[in-house]
């Protein structure tokens, strides 16, 4: 179907009437998507993006067997997990198969948000303190109490929320810890004692921070030795991103006490989950109860399930490793022929490219837009390119994603 630019500007003013002005549409011209397929994302006029920034079609949109299985669990049976079904423990075990084996037990939610809102309120429930250490241009979610965890919404954090200013580069693996230490003298002089530390393993929304290879250890070390838990928010690194494991911890050579996913987990359907060492757990259902009616539905569980399935049968884990590195080399080579480009950060298909400015990567971003690539920007200042390609993206679009950049530096940006 081929929509004008009219039609276009009419759904455009049909969705202000009567959508919220709190959503935000991505690039100066937004995009009119219609259907998607592997890395590829069709508009409204049949033109193709390649999709490099989103990572929740982790396997691929529309992946065909993630799709088969979603449509055939939706028509044979979808519950809830107040009912005995098969498909809730059959991928809670699967996780568990992922995962180190302190961590034993799994509670399914929606979404991140509810996954990372209900790690911090176990966290303070089995230790009795209040205190929460996050970084300070973190992102972990939307209800009233992760708005408060999540300074880069630029909101206000919340009651006993700490952070710590987590420079892109660190100079060792020891620097991160002298922050947290920061944080927790901070927190003792204020009378509160630590709940957790709570971080996405990846660090995304700063910017993309991915070393020195486990700089976490030390940091989580202190927190635990002052009574605190340690979060790892998988909803951006998780199912293979990083292309060393499934999980964005393992870098870090840390087990954590509770692990929180989502994006991903689902390829799009929503479906998410903390995995939570089996103490806590036990401690948390002793106290209270839990229930989710979509949470751990039969076809979220389905739809995990495949995706599990397909990172495995593709073994996209080392393909995300190889073609990250791929990718990686093609992004050194642009860093070393462009200005704008002055720092590359970033593991497996999880890479961040650092610009002078907030303005020049909005720029670099719409101008890839209108030449077919999608990507994103984040950290401080919105200055980082991010880019995420589903982990079955192909050499050859990794050459038509380095090629499409390096034509968009020459002739739009350093003109
Ligand atoms: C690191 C991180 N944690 C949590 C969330 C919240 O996930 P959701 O939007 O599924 O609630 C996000 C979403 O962007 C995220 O990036």
């Amino acid at each position: 179907m081929h929509t004008t630019s009219h039609e276009q500007d009419t759904l455009l003013a049909r969705r202000q009437r009567v959508l919220s002005p709190s959503y935000r549409l991505f690039y100066d011209e937004p995009m009119h998507a219609v259907r998607s397929e592997g890395v590829w994302v069709y508009d409204a006029d049949g033109r193709r993006y390649l999709d490099a920034y989103n990572n929740v079609p982790v396997v691929g949109h529309c992946h065909p067997y993630v799709v088969e299985q979603v449509a055939k669990q939706a028509a044979v049976l979808n519950t809830h997990t107040r009912y005995l079904t098969d498909k809730p423990v059959e991928l809670a075990e699967r996780l568990l198969g992922t995962m180190p084996p302190e961590l034993g037990s799994v509670i399914f939610m929606n979404s991140g948000s509810e996954a990372n809102d209900l790690a911090v309120r176990i966290s303070r429930l089995v230790t009795g303190n209040s205190g929460i250490i996050v970084t300070d241009c973190a992102y972990h979610g939307t209800t009233d109490l992760l708005s408060g965890l999540s300074p880069v919404t630029g909101l206000p954090t919340g009651p006993g929320v700490f952070t710590v200013s987590l420079p892109p580069k660190m100079a060792d693996a020891g620097e991160f810890r002298i922050l947290v230490r920061g944080a927790l003298d901070k927190m003792r002089e204020a009378g509160i004692r630590p709940a957790a530390l709570l971080v996405d393993t990846i660090f995304g929304s700063d910017g993309v921070v991915s070393g020195p290879v486990c700089f976490l250890k030390g940091a989580v070390d202190d927190v635990r030795r002052e009574g605190g838990l340690f979060i790892a928010d998988e909803v951006q690194p998780g199912f293979g991103r990083t292309g060393a494991g499934m999980w964005g911890f393992a870098r870090h050579g840390v087990v954590p006490d509770i692990v929180t996913m989502g994006k991903p987990m689902g390829n799009g359907y929503p479906v998410a989950s903390a995995v939570l060492r089996r103490e806590l757990a036990d401690i948390f259902g002793r106290h209270q109860r839990y229930f989710n009616t979509f949470g751990g539905s039969t076809v979220g569980c389905a739809a995990a399930l495949a995706v599990l399935d397909v990172i495995e049968n593709e073994d996209l884990v080392v393909h995300a490793a190889e073609t990250g590195a791929y990718l990686k080399d093609g992004l050194q080579n642009l860093c070393k022929r462009h200005d704008v480009f002055t720092d590359l950060r970033g593991t497996g298909l999880f890479l961040g490219v650092q610009t002078p400015s907030g303005d020049v990567a909005a720029r670099i971003v719409n101008a890839l837009r209108r030449a077919g690539v999608l990507i994103g920007a984040a950290g401080r200042g919105n200055a980082a390119l991010k880019i995420r390609p589903p982990l079955s993206v192909s050499r050859s679009d990794v050459d038509y994603l380095i090629g499409t950049i390096d034509d968009v530096l020459n002739k739009e940006i350093e003109r």
